[in-house]
């Protein structure tokens, strides 16, 4: 065992750290406020590789691998966490897929340009009344020649009113329930797609969070990802690698939360000395900074673990619960160390403390993540 990054792994962090200090923490309080879509840093993330990080070369991405995508992720996170959703949809919930289960035509067609920063994909599972019980799904596929006909409605889809390509799951077959389900590659330009509302969120509002309809949306059978029955599969094992890149997302924001209290304490002065002097501040940051490690170690963990092949779900989900229960924790903690100004909007805390909600939310609740490990566990 060892616990260091190589070299390939601290160059990619420092680069993501720097760009990341750079381009995005000066104005991220501003993308927030203005509930601003980034497309300037969805640019510029797309020519440093960061939007297709672990895609192959090939197919027009970095070739970087899991433990990469993670540093990345929680750099950039730290400064913007509505950049890091932003990339991890692409990288993980869309790339990713199209990469396992697409043919060649697909990824070439699909997963090159997605890869390369010059379309932006997004994930549709979600439904009205299919949240955590993703297997209900309502939105339906109908095969019509030698086209699919879908119709339906998608709920809280990340990149929904921005993306180019989405990935779309639809029952073929109601009495089959999950092994129905099919998924497909839908091009936002499709006659029958809409973008019914974007959502008002409490966090990550630079990132647009979207209710999509599909109305008689014809798609061409060659846009069929993987096999018809197989697309329950396909959602399933493509979020257990999305929670690995919002686990890091949570630690991204733990970690600025973190440095901001830290910092904060060593200055800020109350009855005549430093508050970090008294014990009652020093023991939150000592608890801030243990949750922060062990999620960081559990949540590189996960990453290592899906590099090495075979199935990760029950690591990328204690990483995804742990490192968000804990993103709360210590944003809320930090939010304390501030007193009255880490409830102000001049400081960038209460940014952070509602930007680590939705990390227990969406991608599977902790609830969700206790039913994949506790169902894991108990089948050992
Ligand atoms: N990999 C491969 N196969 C898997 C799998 C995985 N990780 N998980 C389950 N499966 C397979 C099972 O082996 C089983 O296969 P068989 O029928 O062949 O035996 C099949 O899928 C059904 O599995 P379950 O019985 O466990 O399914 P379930 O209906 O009980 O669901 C669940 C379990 C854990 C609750 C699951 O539905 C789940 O994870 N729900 C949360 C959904 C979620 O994360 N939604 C987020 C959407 S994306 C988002 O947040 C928006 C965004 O844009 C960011």
């Amino acid at each position: 065992m060892q616990f260091e990054l190589s070299e390939q792994q601290r160059m990619i962090r420092d680069m993501a750290r720097d760009f990341a200090n750079r381009e995005i923490v000066p104005i991220a309080a501003e993308l927030d406020a203005e509930e601003r879509f980034p497309k300037e840093i969805v640019k510029q993330m797309g020519e440093l590789g960061f939007m297709g990080m672990n895609v192959p070369e090939k197919w027009g991405g970095a070739g970087l691998d899991m433990v990469c995508y993670a540093l990345a992720m929680e750099e950039v996170s730290r400064a913007c966490a509505s950049c890091g959703v932003i990339m991890s949809v692409n990288n993980s919930l869309v790339c990713w897929p199209l990469e396992t289960y697409g043919d060649d035509a697909q990824r070439e067609k699909f997963l090159k340009p997605l890869a390369q920063g010059k379309l932006l994909g997004a994930y549709c599972l979600s439904e009205p009344g299919a949240g955590t019980d993703a297997a209900s799904q309502s939105t339906t596929a109908k095969l019509d020649g030698d086209t699919w006909v879908l119709n339906g409605m998608k709920n809280f889809i990340t990149n929904g009113a921005n993306a180019d390509v989405l990935i779309v799951f639809a029952q073929t077959d109601p009495a089959l329930k999950h092994k129905g389900i099919a998924a497909f590659i839908v091009e936002a330009t499709a006659e029958g797609f809409s973008v019914i509302r974007k959502e008002e969120k409490m966090g990550i509002r630079a990132s647009d969070t979207a209710q999509l309809a599909f109305d008689n949306v014809r798609v061409p059978a060659d846009q069929l990802l993987g096999q018809v029955g197989q697309g329950f599969k396909v959602a399933m094992s493509t979020l257990d690698g999305g929670r690995i890149g919002i686990a890091s997302q949570a630690l991204g924001v733990s970690a600025a939360a973190y440095e901001a209290a830290r910092l904060y304490s060593l200055q800020r002065e109350q009855f005549g000395r430093p508050i970090a002097k008294f014990q009652a501040i020093q023991w939150k940051i000592a608890d801030m900074a243990t949750r922060l490690e062990a999620a960081r170690l559990l949540t590189w963990r996960a990453a290592w673990a899906k590099d090495q092949g075979g199935r990760y779900s029950e690591e990328a989900a204690m990483a995804k619960l742990y490192a968000s229960e804990a993103s709360h924790f210590i944003t809320n903690e930090a939010v304390q160390v501030f007193g009255g100004n880490g409830y102000s909007k001049e400081y960038p805390v209460e940014r952070h403390f509602r930007d680590a909600k939705i990390t227990e939310i969406y991608e599977g609740t902790s609830e969700a993540q206790r039913m994949v490990i506790s169902a894991l566990e108990l089948k050992k």
